[in-house]
């Protein structure tokens, strides 16, 4: 299973989701766009706290955890350069709905890996709503900003995947990943419809 087979998301957002959407309202997006990096800074330290013995996933996330808040900075220097101010955090229904892919009551490594792979699914969306905005925002700053961020992304997706495979334990990663894959696509079939990152 190499990583370019498995960043496979069965359902590409429609460009025109930024022409006829996202366009009208950026001060939404980059609301929006600043508290999902907080989120994704926050789920890191929770993983950390969930699991302080797997040294390798806490340096992992260490690293992320600092990485995401510097994208959370960016993306506040911009909301300031263009006079505007951060908004409340919005809700992430897309998310919230994501979540429920991540198995209850499980076992500790059962949910590990599904925690990791609803991680990495977060990240390949947001990687493939990153490449979408690049390539149609009629916005030269914002075009190169999610340029730059698509690529970490798709690093930040890698990394989940790889760490889903380490701590696996006898769980087919594979199969799982394959049923993350399938979750989302009947999830997000739903969206394009929201001047928000994963709206
Ligand atoms: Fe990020
Ligand atoms: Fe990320």
């Amino acid at each position: 299973m190499s990583d370019k087979t498995i960043l496979k998301l069965q359902l590409p957002t429609d460009p025109l989701w930024v022409k006829n959407v996202v366009e009208s309202n950026i001060e939404e997006l980059l609301t929006d766009h600043a508290f999902c990096e907080q989120k994704a800074a926050s789920n890191a330290i929770t993983l950390i706290v969930q699991n302080p013995n797997l040294s390798d996933l806490v340096q992992e996330m260490a690293l992320l955890v600092q990485e995401e808040m510097d994208h959370f900075k960016r993306v506040h220097d911009i909301i300031l350069a263009r006079g505007f101010v951060l908004g409340r955090e919005r809700k992430d229904n897309y998310v919230n709905e994501l979540r429920k892919f991540v198995v209850i009551g499980g076992g500790r490594t059962v949910q590990l890996v599904d925690r990791l792979l609803f991680s990495a699914m977060i990240e390949a969306r947001s990687c493939e709503r990153f490449k979408v905005l690049s390539e149609n925002i009629n916005d030269a700053e914002l075009s190169v900003f999610y340029h730059e961020l698509m690529i970490s992304e798709a690093t930040h997706y890698a990394m989940f995947i790889r760490l889903a495979r380490k701590y696996c334990g006898d769980i087919d990663v594979e199969t799982r990943w394959k049923e993350c894959l399938a979750f989302e696509a009947e999830i997000i079939q739903n969206y394009g419809k929201a001047e928000t990152i994963h709206g």
